[in-house]
């Protein structure tokens, strides 16, 4: 097969998702023929000479169906936990990488590079820290930096060096490095981590920061004063926890003069929070923010990379963070993808042709559906396509058809996320034995490749609940 590796991963990944929901029904699912087929986000911010990564944890390395979208769709990762203080150094000068050291191999498998997660922070730090006379602390720092940079050296791509070292009006946040080292603390961190992995590029990371503000401007003075003073920093990390409907109209501007100053500067861990449940209006409005932010980034040629904290909305840190809120990020709990991740897909680059949407109502329980058609890739004889449905009536379904014509002989040739049944030019799908329940709101979906000849336009879709 001429597929390059990158779209044979995807595909496989899609593979892997059918089998690991549905043992025993036996989905064959074949490559497309072609490299032209829809590609991941990963190649189309690579193409944009850019990455679009996710960060993940350790416990779901474990979960077939999630590692097979992290491994397939993006080309960079971030340690989410396990990079921090009190996974490698728990006790003092005792060093731990186990963890860590398994989501790097993951990348690194995956032709993913890294974005190391972080050095210097006040939360997430071990007990003992607290118990470092004030005279000490300068030293474990410059320790602690040594050798987690040291172990990572030509592993990761970018270190957040400083994570959250400002408070919202722009004075410094009284961490226990600032009370027990000073000022000095942040450009000592920067100095050792340079020294620990010269090629990494150093960042200054923070939340709050993706506008212009007051903490904002703090962060623009350190930058600035770091490299008039020849202190080493390279990027700035714009945390990107934003809520729906409220992405601050400066972020554009903002990191232009980030750039100016001359550094990069990554949107680290983009979520764009909400209300929950979630339904189409605030799907449509998340989609919109994913996409003013997107387009902010790519706007600025420093704009090195956009990263998203975690993929899918049933592994988010939203819900336990900020109780009632949630449906963050691009995929739904069931690794369905949402609105929003069409609208970084288009942003990107990525096209999509006509969407269909028709609701039906029937079945058992009321229940009505939306189902969304999709041609996301097209070339000459084939196509792919992806239909997303969703549940828009009062209580959850337990299974759900959808129904199209293949008015110009397309066929079906292989599709994973549901079971296909054709009759004449008729195609109807049904969910997999793992995707019939969607909650009131939620979504499921299926893709597929086939064949084409000519014309290809996207069909009118009907969907019903059971
Ligand atoms: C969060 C993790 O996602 C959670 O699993 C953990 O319990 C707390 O930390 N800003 C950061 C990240 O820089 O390290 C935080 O990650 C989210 C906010």
């Amino acid at each position: 097969m001429s597929a390059p590796a990158g779209r044979a991963r995807r595909v496989l990944a899609a593979t892997a998702v059918a089998v690991a929901g549905t043992l025993a029904v036996g989905m064959a699912v074949a490559a497309p023929s072609s490299a032209d087929a829809a590609p991941t986000l990963g190649q189309l911010a690579a193409a944009k000479g850019r990455y679009f990564g996710s960060a993940t944890d350790n416990p779901t390395l474990d979960n077939a169906p999630y590692t097979a979208v992290l491994g397939g769709e993006f080309n960079q990762i971030t340690v989410g936990n396990t990079q921090k203080w009190m996974y490698t150094e728990p006790s003092r000068g005792q060093f731990d990488y186990t963890q860590a050291d398994r989501i790097v191999a993951f990348a690194r498998a995956h032709d993913q590079v890294v974005r190391g997660h972080t050095l210097v922070w006040h939360n997430q730090l071990p007990g003992w820290i607290d118990t470092v006379p004030a005279g000490e602390l300068l030293g474990v720092m410059r320790n602690h930096v040594a050798n987690v940079a040291g172990h990572y050296r030509g592993e990761v791509v970018h270190w957040d060096v400083v994570n959250e070292a400002f408070e919202e009006d722009g004075t410094r946040r009284q961490s226990v490095f600032q009370q027990k080292i000073g000022d000095g603390y942040i450009a000592e961190a920067f100095k050792a981590a340079r020294a620990a992995d010269p090629n990494a590029k150093l960042y200054y990371n923070d939340y709050n920061i993706e506008g212009i503000g007051a903490k904002s401007d703090a962060v623009y003075d350190l930058v600035k004063s770091f490299k008039q003073q020849g202190i080493p920093i390279d990027g700035v990390g714009m945390q990107a926890h934003l809520i729906l409907g409220q992405v601050p109209g400066t972020v554009q501007r903002n990191i232009q003069r980030f750039a100016d100053l001359g550094v990069d500067v990554a949107l680290t861990e983009l979520d764009i929070r909400m209300n929950t449940p979630r339904d189409a209006a605030k799907d449509a409005q998340q989609a919109q923010d994913y996409r003013t932010v997107v387009n902010a980034c790519l706007a600025v040629t420093r704009c090195v990379g956009i990263t998203i904290w975690d993929f899918s909305d049933g592994y988010s840190w939203i819900p336990s963070v900020f109780p009632g809120e949630g449906a963050a990020l691009i995929y739904d709990e069931n690794f369905a993808k949402k609105p929003s991740y069409w609208a970084v897909y288009e942003a990107l680059g990525g096209t999509t042709t006509t969407t269909t949407t028709t609701t039906t109502t029937t079945g058992d329980n009321g229940t009505g559906c939306t189902a969304t058609y999709r041609v996301v890739g097209q070339w000459h004889g084939g196509y792919q396509a992806e239909v997303t449905v969703r549940n828009t009536g009062t209580a959850a379904t337990t299974g759900w058809r959808v129904g199209w014509t293949l008015a110009q002989g397309q066929t079906v040739s292989s599709l994973w996320n549901g079971v296909l049944t054709t009759s004449g030019q008729q195609a109807t799908v049904r969910n997999a034995t793992y995707n019939g329940r969607i909650a009131v709101n939620g979504t499921a979906a299926f893709g597929f490749v086939g064949a084409s000849a000519g014309t290809n336009p996207a069909p009118v879709i009907t969907c019903a609940t059971t």
